[in-house]
């Protein structure tokens, strides 16, 4: 299988830090995680600047300062290398990752809000945060001082929140289970994250969607997992394709698979639960965005369908309500509560107990269905303001999976270089990461873009944008497969940490 396209070096055009400084820093830590290895050879100045689009000039002085302070060594006709005499220097540094991401500029930036089209984001301004304050305010009065103690015995949630979400997703979602099975967890990612340390060893494999949720890969890859990815298609993951022979554990989004938006067909899901019974292999269903189908009530879960306990269910609040809540659920089967909840207790004791009381509250009293509800509708209108706008201006981009969801997925001519294209646009302001900035082999070109943080007006506005870089680009034939190759260091700069 080819190697994945790795973007290696992600710039912060928004951060304080010069772009020199930043090709630097980046440099030194890929070598200090021996992602670069002593005596590799790097790209050109004229590759890396072409690929990050910056001027050369920046990459040639961030090489010199490089090569001055021991990093690189140029070599006569040969272009530059890591320095040989790394190959002693960095054993002490912590061992490699092969998913390490940066976080740049994390003082200058501050908060920050969501550019057009940035995906899976919620418009937080329709949270009916008056009502939530005061429904914490109530809660906090009732119980006094005691919610403010250690709950170290109950590291799975608070039992009120367990229950209620144990309700939800049975009637919601067909999810089959008993409250006991429900645990609350620091949004999905820590679900997932712990899910992969609790069932992975070195090596084990993981069948995930590809393209797919880069937050999940980065979680089996922190369990130093072996990845294996199965095609996607218009009827979601095709596991026929993968011919898989042994799994530890598949991932998928079937009801509303990320990024490209297509639904796990039925003859699908009987057939994954099928073959993760023969391979013993359990399943993990994020189920992260599920609420929002539009034209049709939402498909009943992959869980409601396995009678034999492989699947294990996760859902999110982040999408409902907002992500800076912080809160996610999953139903185990019962045979991993116990050290899924010892797990938990040893990662860090337990979540924030006066939010999860909040939020029992919160969906008890009905404030939880009256604003699903409403968001329901404003993003309705805004995916039907998106299309609208995109036909309208003719985008040279086809979206087969426009009934539900937070994003829609544009797929470009086969051969566009999409990663070209999101880093124009995101030049331009728009946020609208690449399809295959998802994917580890070679899916189809595209771009994602999320459509419910934004007002109608933003998404109009920001779409004319698109239209004419769009427009540019096809005329200089990049949308046609007309240019270069990227160096497998070059990113667009809007690679998706958790979406
Ligand atoms: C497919 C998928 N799963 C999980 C998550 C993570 O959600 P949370 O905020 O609950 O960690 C996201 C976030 O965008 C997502 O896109």
């Amino acid at each position: 299988m080819r190697k994945p396209p790795t973007p290696l070096i992600v710039l912060d055009r928004l951060g304080q830090r010069s772009l020199q400084s930043q090709i630097v820093i980046a440099v030194k830590e890929l070598t200090g995680t021996k992602v670069l290895r002593a005596g590799e050879a790097v790209p050109s100045t004229r590759e890396l600047a072409r690929d990050l689009r910056v001027s050369r000039n920046t990459v040639v002085r961030a090489y010199e300062r490089l090569t001055d302070e021991g990093y690189l060594e140029a070599l006569p006709r040969r272009g530059f290398i890591v320095s040989k005499s790394l190959a002693q220097g960095n054993r002490s540094l912590a061992r490699p990752r092969r998913s390490a991401i940066r976080f740049p500029d994390q003082e200058s930036r501050g908060l920050s809000a969501p550019r057009p089209f940035r995906p899976c984001q919620p418009d937080v301004r329709l949270f009916p945060l008056a009502e939530w304050n005061r429904t914490r305010a109530r809660i906090v009065r009732a119980n006094g001082p005691s919610l403010l103690n250690y709950q170290s015995h109950l590291p799975l949630g608070l039992p009120a929140l367990r229950k209620t979400v144990a309700d939800y997703v049975r009637e919601r979602r067909g999810v089959r289970c008993e409250w006991e099975q429900v645990a609350i967890t620091s949004g999905s990612q820590q679900a997932l994250f712990l899910l992969a340390q609790l069932l992975l060893r070195p090596r084990s494999r993981v069948l995930m969607e590809d393209p797919g949720y880069r937050g999940a890969h980065l979680a089996w890859d922190w369990a130093r997992a072996s990845v294996r990815p199965v095609e996607v298609d218009g009827e979601g993951i095709n596991i026929s394709a993968s011919r898989a022979r042994a799994a530890e554990l598949i991932y998928v989004t079937p009801s509303r698979q990320f990024p490209t938006g297509s639904y796990l067909s039925l003859p699908r899901r009987l057939a994954l639960i099928e073959l993760a019974v023969r391979l013993k292999a359990l399943i993990i269903e994020d189920d992260y965005d599920s609420e929002f189908r539009y034209s049709l009530p939402p498909l009943p879960s992959l869980q409601s369908l396995d009678s034999f306990g492989r699947v294990i269910y996760v859902g999110s609040m982040s999408k409902v309500l907002f992500p800076s809540l912080r809160i996610g659920y999953l139903v185990l089967p019962t045979s991993l509560v116990d050290g899924f909840a010892a797990l938990r207790s040893a990662s860090d004791d337990h979540g924030p107990v006066i939010e999860q009381a909040t939020l029992a509250e919160f969906i008890d009293c009905g404030a939880f269905t009256r604003h699903l509800r409403r968001s329901r509708r404003v993003y309705e209108e805004r995916l039907g303001c998106f299309l609208d706008g995109a036909s309208r201006l003719g985008l040279p981009l086809e979206f087969p999976h426009t009934d539900g969801g937070m994003n829609v997925a544009g797929f470009l001519d086969h051969r566009a270089d999409d990663r070209k294209v999101a880093a124009e646009l995101l030049e331009n302001g728009l946020d609208v990461p690449a399809l295959s900035s998802y994917s580890l082999t070679k899916c189809r070109p595209g771009l994602v873009f999320g459509f419910t943080a934004f007002a109608p007006s933003a998404i109009r506005s920001s779409l004319e944008v698109a239209g004419r870089v769009l427009e540019r680009l096809r005329l200089g034939k990049a949308l046609s497969g007309g240019q270069d190759e990227p160096c497998r260091w070059a990113s667009t700069g809007n690679e998706p940490v958790s979406s």
